[in-house]
């Protein structure tokens, strides 16, 4: 409990800059390639740190919907909510995207944006029912899940599940020689391409705060791209707009649009 808020905490805390908050911007407005979010509602699944909504704020998002069922994570998105006047129409609460949309009673927006959260849940093809009733008819979907590699090596999902439940099993001091280690290892020449496939897109985000959230992010599933794209069109009635695809053990980012009434 609390794994991902205390990253995030610490995130906002030692790393947090308004040139993050740029580069968590350019991320969302390139990939849906647009030059602003004006006009657009948006809920934020998985809202962190807040990075993410602040900067969809930001870029004239409104209202934003910011959740997370990590009550330190929705601590940190309410301080820069707070950073930021306290304004009406960015709401930050804390619930879970397993809840029954019924009583999630969160409103359907213009864009849902998922990223790395819906493998964190648990019950991932749930999360993402769950989070498709969200998107208002017409609207986009943005999900990144991680992608399946097969295998048992380094860069499989098989070890690295191995290692995650390892991680999060273990007393606090354990984990911080498991962070040291693989902090180590990571920067060794030889396993310097394999670090940046994991963290290759800037997002605003921090190299050891990343590598502490990966470790610790248990429960953790990883599927085929094609498994996300056959599920949203053929389950969910979803458009396939854009991909951002990876070979390796990394987030498989997607664009969905919802049909129209
Ligand atoms: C890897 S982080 C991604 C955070 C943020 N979306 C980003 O892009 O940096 C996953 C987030 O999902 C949240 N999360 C996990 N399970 C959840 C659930 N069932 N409902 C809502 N949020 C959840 C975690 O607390 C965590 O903050």
């Amino acid at each position: 409990m609390n794994h991902f808020g205390k990253c995030w905490k610490s995130y906002l805390d030692k790393h947090f800059s308004q040139e993050r908050v740029e580069e968590a911007r350019q991320s969302i407005l390139q990939f849906l390639n647009r030059s602003d979010l004006k006009g657009l509602s948006m809920t934020d699944l998985g809202c962190g740190s807040g990075l993410f909504s602040y900067a969809a704020y930001s870029a004239g998002a409104s209202p934003v919907y910011s959740l997370d069922y990590d009550s330190m994570a929705v601590e940190c998105a309410r301080s820069l909510w707070e950073r930021e006047g306290k304004p009406g129409n960015w709401h930050v609460r804390q619930a879970s995207i397993l809840e029954n949309p019924q009583t999630l009673n969160s409103p359907q927006t213009d864009l849902v944006y998922a990223w790395g959260t819906l493998q964190h849940t648990g019950d991932m093809w749930k999360a993402f029912r769950n989070s498709a009733a969200l998107v208002r008819p017409g609207g986009l979907f943005y999900v990144a899940v991680y992608n399946k590699v097969p295998g048992i090596g380094l860069k499989s999902s098989r070890f690295w599940s191995v290692i995650k439940q390892g991680y999060s099993r273990s007393p606090f001091f354990l984990q911080e020689i498991f962070f040291w280690v693989f902090n180590f290892l990571f920067s060794l020449a030889n396993l310097v391409r394999f670090r940046k496939s994991v963290s290759k897109r800037r997002r605003g985000m921090d190299r050891h705060i990343d590598l502490r959230a990966w470790l610790g992010a248990w429960p953790c599933e990883f599927t085929e791209a094609e498994k996300v794209i056959e599920f949203c069109q053929k389950e969910l009635g979803f458009q396939l707009i854009r991909t951002n695809l990876t070979e390796k053990l990394a987030n498989n980012e997607f664009l969905f649009q919802k049909a129209s009434l």
